[in-house]
């Protein structure tokens, strides 16, 4: 080894013991989702408080899935949902079942993001980022339909017992009834930024592996 190369394997591992360089953190602190540290936020020693509190969480009816949800509630059941002649899914039902309705409560623009925390008119606007807004899912990857039902309609779909992030594909959809159905939350994981996945992706998307791992293609 060249004395350089020595002397930069020693300095890399200095900075690494002093926690200069950042190894992947996988967490929702210091992610897009820490609101905490967004401008403007007026909530700046917490974090989870702004999607989950310990008590008086949210209690809507037409949330089936309520993880002590204190953030906005979409209310609509009817999305407009994805469509399309070679689709073999069954896109009838509300497309917002599960965790969906919970990422739309903030993402389709309509609800401050900060609504938990804040009761007055000057609250922190919408994310930048949008999906559905307008009440419409039409040009956004199909959810809110059962997965089983799909891949067995679909030679081209995996089955749900194939391997996906940290499980099988089974794992990341939401039970509904006998139905399990394909959400925002099977591609994303709303706590993980700034580890190995973009995006909030469960599986990192180079070379489009996501999608890779469910489309034969
Ligand atoms: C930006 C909103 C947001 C923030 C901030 C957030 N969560 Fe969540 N959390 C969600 C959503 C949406 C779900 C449902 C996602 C799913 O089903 O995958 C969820 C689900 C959960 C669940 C139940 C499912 C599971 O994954 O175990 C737990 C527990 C949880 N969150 C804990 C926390 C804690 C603790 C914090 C703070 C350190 C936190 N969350 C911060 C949005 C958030
Ligand atoms: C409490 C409000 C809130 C909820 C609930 C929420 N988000 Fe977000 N999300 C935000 C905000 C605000 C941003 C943009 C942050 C910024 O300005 O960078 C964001 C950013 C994102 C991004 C872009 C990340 C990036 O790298 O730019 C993705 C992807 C995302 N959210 C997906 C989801 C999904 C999927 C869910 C549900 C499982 C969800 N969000 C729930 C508020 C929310
Ligand atoms: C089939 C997997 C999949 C599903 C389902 C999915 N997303 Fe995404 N999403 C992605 C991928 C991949 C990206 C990154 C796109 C890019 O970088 O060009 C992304 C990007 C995003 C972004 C940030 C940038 C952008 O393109 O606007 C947001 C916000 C987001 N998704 C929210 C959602 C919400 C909300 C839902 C449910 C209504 C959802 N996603 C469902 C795969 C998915
Ligand atoms: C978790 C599994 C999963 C992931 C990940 C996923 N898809 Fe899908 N996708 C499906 C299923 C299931 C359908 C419905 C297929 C059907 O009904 O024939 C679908 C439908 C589609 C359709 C519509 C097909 C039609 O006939 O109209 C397209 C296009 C598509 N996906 C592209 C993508 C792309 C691009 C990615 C990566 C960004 C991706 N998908 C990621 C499971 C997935």
């Amino acid at each position: 080894m060249k004395l350089i190369n020595i002397l930069m394997v020693l300095l890399f591992t200095f900075l690494l013991s002093l926690g200069f360089i950042v190894t992947a953190s996988a967490s929702v602190v210091n992610s897009a989702h820490d609101l905490s540290t967004r401008p403007g936020t007026v909530e700046t020693d917490k974090i989870c408080a702004f999607c989950h509190i310990p008590h008086h969480a949210k209690n809507d009816t037409v949330l089936d899935y309520n993880p002590l949800w204190s953030a906005g509630v979409q209310t609509s059941t009817s999305f407009i949902p994805y469509t399309s002649a070679t689709l073999d899914a069954d896109m009838t039902g509300d497309p917002l079942v599960g965790p969906s309705r919970l990422c739309i409560g903030c993402h389709d623009g309509t609800i401050a993001v900060d609504i938990a925390l804040k009761a007055d008119s000057n609250r922190m606007i919408a994310p930048p980022v949008r999906i559905g807004v307008g009440a419409t899912l039409a040009s956004d990857h199909p959810i809110g339909f059962d997965y089983i039902a799909a891949a067995a309609a679909d030679v081209e779909i995996q089955p749900a017992t194939t391997g996906f992030a940290a499980g099988t594909i089974a794992d990341y959809l939401f039970n509904s009834g006998a139905e399990q159905i394909m959400t925002c939350a099977t591609c994303h994981d709303v706590h993980e930024q700034g580890g190995p996945h973009e995006q909030f992706l469960y599986v990192n998307n180079t070379g489009s592996a996501l999608c890779l791992s469910c489309h034969i293609k």
